[in-house]
């Protein structure tokens, strides 16, 4: 029987090796490559002092091409909980120093083993991800692996928050894990993302392309959606998810934490009666407003680059946590498109999910039209945001700041889909189209029978602006709820939360609905 002192050495000698990962020449690699390893990315990420690894020691399994004789404690992934501002995750981190942080079944029961423990629990899951993928060696039991992992991520999906941050390579199947998670983080340069490297493609469809313009950051941030955030260096995108999760609640059974504000409720802001020009066809920017209304001007604007006639991002409301979703007259002039759709809808359908009340800001002239959104079916993607707005049963507060026309005033967190307090500021218009659209529809024969066709469709216009476009109807309608002075917008939308704080509502029984996916 081994001595105490022989046992203690020689758990450090594994300890010790464990930590080194693939050893030192690997490391300078990974620095050199301006990466840095597992462990130093978890101890950048966690509260000083509180990662909990388990598992530190465990092996791989396989005994083909004499991997039996290269075997490292850990496997290549770090696992354990730690405190985030206090509160419990779960995480994992792909050490890419051993075996290319390929995932091997040993790595890929370490994964599962977290995962169940953070489901029990209720806490989130952040998974670090810098990984060569499937580990060759192993063949179909990496493939198992993988889809135990995905199994776990679906089950999880809505039950905790699961947050993924890509730090290096993450291709073929090995990317459905992210994708299925909450929210995906990547790096410029260093991170990328792809079901098929730049190599095949040559091969198969003879285009070239670079691995970043393929899979990097920036694609996936704008062009493809894969990315909620894309930034610099990985110690920003650290400290993102920090702040992203303090947003969120730990599980689905608990609300998100409350922070304390110097920001008053009662804060109004006599700027914003000037934000929204009179003119309605005139730009503004929709985050100035949202960041005059949030606490301490603070908007953390998810999918930024991606689909921005849409901005959809977190904020506080006196304290409590908020999804802001808002039409950007910047882009598009705010129209819904199909991008624009699935990223509200999945956003609304993420806040609904984990009680995150919905703040929806309202200046859409209606969905966009053109042959290329037609084909592309706009029709069944602009459902999604119509129907997540639908099922949602979080508290919803909308306010048409400007233009509400059409279809996308229905979809837009109406009333008539639930929305609790509907708002809207004296030179708002709700109306099936805009004056001018509608007069020439209407009025078509009127105006081409006038000795003075221009004033007969410009009186028209007054007309029909004077009988629809404005607020005035609605309000009398009950469709909404108050007309508001813009100044006042912080502390009527503080309000509304307040007292729905304790809103309880619900869906009919099913197994799941069927949204058109
Ligand atoms: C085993 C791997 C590995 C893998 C890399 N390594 N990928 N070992 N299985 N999948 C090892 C290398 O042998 C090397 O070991 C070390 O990791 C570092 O790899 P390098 O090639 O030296 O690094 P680099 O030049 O930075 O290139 C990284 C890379 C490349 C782009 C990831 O290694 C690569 O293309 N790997 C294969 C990727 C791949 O095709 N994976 C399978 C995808 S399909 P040493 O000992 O020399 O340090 C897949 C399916 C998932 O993953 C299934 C889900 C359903």
């Amino acid at each position: 029987m081994a001595d105490s002192t022989h046992t203690e050495t020689r758990l450090e000698a594994l300890e010790r090796q464990a930590e080194l990962g693939g050893g030192q020449e690997r490391i300078d690699k990974q620095h050199a490559a301006g990466k840095l390893t597992a462990r130093e990315r978890i101890d950048a990420f966690v509260d000083p002092g509180s990662f909990e690894e388990i598992d530190k020691l465990v092996v791989h399994g396989c005994s083909d091409f004499s991997m039996e004789k290269k075997k490292i404690p850990g496997d290549g992934v770090v696992t354990g909980s730690a405190r985030v501002d206090g509160r419990q995750v779960y995480l994992f981190a792909q050490d890419f120093t051993v075996f290319g942080g390929s995932l091997s079944g040993a790595y890929a029961r370490k994964i599962c083993k977290i995962m169940d423990l953070a489901m029990k629990v209720g806490a989130p899951v952040v998974g670090l991800n810098d990984s060569g993928g499937a580990r060759i060696q192993e063949g179909v039991v990496s493939l198992a692996g993988y889809a135990d992992i995905f199994l776990r991520n679906t089950m999880a999906s809505g039950v905790i928050p699961q947050i993924s941050l890509i730090l290096g390579p993450c291709a073929g199947g090995a990317v459905y894990s992210p994708a299925i998670t909450d929210f995906v983080v990547m790096v410029r340069e260093t991170s990328h993302m792809f079901i098929t490297g730049p190599e095949v493609i040559r091969t198969v469809t003879h285009e070239e392309v670079s691995k970043e313009e393929l899979g990097g950051a920036t694609t996936h941030a704008t062009r493809s959606g894969v990315a909620h955030f894309a930034v610099d260096n990985e110690r920003a995108a650290l400290a993102l998810v920090r702040e992203l999760l303090d947003y969120l609640p730990s599980n689905n059974m608990q609300d998100p934490p409350m922070q304390s504000t110097e920001d008053p409720s009662d804060r109004e802001d006599p700027e914003l009666d000037n934000l929204v020009p009179v003119e309605p066809n005139k730009p503004y920017d929709m985050t100035d407003l949202i960041s005059r209304i949030v606490d301490e001007g603070r908007f953390l604007e998810v999918h930024a680059g991606y689909a921005k006639n849409l901005v959809v991002g977190f904020g506080r409301l006196g304290g409590r946590s908020v999804g802001i979703v808002g039409n950007q007259p910047m882009h598009l002039a705010g129209c819904l498109d199909i991008d624009a759709s699935v990223k509200g809808a999945r956003f609304v359908r993420l806040c609904d999910a984990f009680n995150v009340p919905i703040v929806t800001l309202v200046d859409v002239p209606g969905f966009l039209p053109g042959t290329e959104q037609e084909f592309g079916g706009i029709i069944r993607h602009g459902a999604k945001l119509l129907y997540a707005y639908a099922e949602a049963t979080v508290p919803k507060v909308t306010v048409i700041t400007r233009k509400a026309y059409g279809g996308a005033y229905d979809v837009m967190a109406s009333k008539h889909i639930r929305a609790d307090y509907n708002f809207a500021y004296p030179l708002a218009e709700v109306a099936v189209m805009g004056p001018e659209g509608a007069v020439n529809i209407v009025y078509r024969k009127e105006i081409a029978e006038s000795d003075d066709p221009e004033k007969t469709r410009a009186d028209f216009v007054d007309d029909y602006r004077e009988t629809f476009a404005n607020p005035f109807k609605v309000a009398e309608l009950g469709y909404i709820d108050a007309v508001i002075r813009p100044r006042e917008t912080r502390p009527r939308l503080i309000r509304a939360l307040e007292d729905l704080q304790n809103k309880r509502d619900s869906n009919p029984s099913k197994k799941h609905g069927n949204i058109p996916l």
